[in-house]
């Protein structure tokens, strides 16, 4: 299912970012494109894909395919940003060098801003849905976004020295749960159903998420297409470096048995299985 919902998303990714023939747009469309076609693992329109499935009862996930596609640009637009000089400083992203190192930092701004933006557009024009539920997804989309925005902003004036426990859980609920749990939403309203069951998912697996994220910066076996031990190396406040593996591991475990709790209250079918399946994977994956 995860390999057909990425090749779907891939499909509609594809068309709606492709470059108008006006040759002024074609550095900002090579720059979106290099880091949406990098690959990743595509969790955000899996999660909203399986709950489209879940909460509909129809295997075929078309209708959500538009909302899919626009919160893998959000997410993307977000790792472009993440990656800046003035961010992360990072060189690498997906195993390739970093939209900023690839085409300098002004057109990763613009490449950042912009996916942001057909993020909004292609929610909006949804062909499958009507407009009033197009309008909500936007406004869900902008809601969730600024989330994360708050949370990268206290990211960026925290620390292993000075964050305490609580600021850093509000920190990670808000720089990775928002983008999660706006991803199981959609799915949800695309469904037609009430969102705050997929936002409750969502907020833990986010954590869970994150945790395991920060695992795998200090995992010299880990395989993230990512450098390695940046945290550490820039005092990042992080589940590792603020209560060292052995407890991150444990409240890893603790994460993962909560995450497959909020699913209970979902009715049984072979989307519930996937995402319990999914729980445990996020736990214990490499990438
Ligand atoms: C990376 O997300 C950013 C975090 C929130 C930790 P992913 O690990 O989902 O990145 P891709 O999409 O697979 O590259
Ligand atoms: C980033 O968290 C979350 C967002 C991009 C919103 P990190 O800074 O830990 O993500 P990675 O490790 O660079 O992917
Ligand atoms: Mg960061
Ligand atoms: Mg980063
Ligand atoms: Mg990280």
């Amino acid at each position: 299912m995860r390999e057909i919902i990425a090749q779907k998303v891939n499909e509609y990714l594809k068309k709606s970012l492709s470059c108008p023939s006006d040759a002024a747009y074609k550095k900002l469309y090579d720059s979106m494109n290099y880091s949406v076609d990098a690959g990743g693992k595509r969790i955000r329109p899996y999660l909203c894909a399986e709950f489209y499935c879940m909460l509909s009862g129809s295997a075929d996930f078309t209708p959500a395919i538009p909302y899919c596609a626009a919160v893998e640009m959000v997410h993307t637009s977000s790792l472009i940003h993440d990656d800046l000089p003035a961010m992360d400083n990072d060189v690498l992203r997906r195993g390739i060098p970093t939209n900023h190192v690839k085409f300098g930092e002004a057109t990763a701004i613009l490449a950042g801003d912009t996916l942001l933006l057909k993020a909004c557009g292609t929610a909006a024009s949804n062909p499958y849905l009507d407009g009033k539920t197009n309008a909500e997804a936007c406004s869900l989309i902008a809601r969730k976004s600024c989330g994360m925005m708050a949370g990268q902003q206290i990211d960026l004036i925290s620390s292993t020295f000075s964050t305490k426990l609580d600021e850093l859980i509000q920190l990670q609920s808000l720089k990775t749960g928002c983008l999660l749990s706006l991803s199981c939403m959609l799915g949800a309203l695309a469904a037609g159903k009430n969102t705050e069951p997929a936002e409750a998912f969502g907020t833990v697996y986010g954590l869970l998420f994150q945790i395991t994220d920060d695992l795998l910066d200090s995992d010299p076996d880990s395989d993230t297409g990512k450098t390695r031990g940046k945290d550490e190396r820039d005092h990042k406040a992080t589940f590792v470096t603020i209560l060292g593996r052995e407890k991150a591991e444990k409240r890893a475990d603790d994460l993962l048995k909560a995450a497959i709790k909020t699913l209970d209250s979902f009715a049984e079918s072979e989307s519930k299985h996937r995402l319990k399946e999914l729980c445990r994977k996020t736990r214990y994956r490499k990438n």
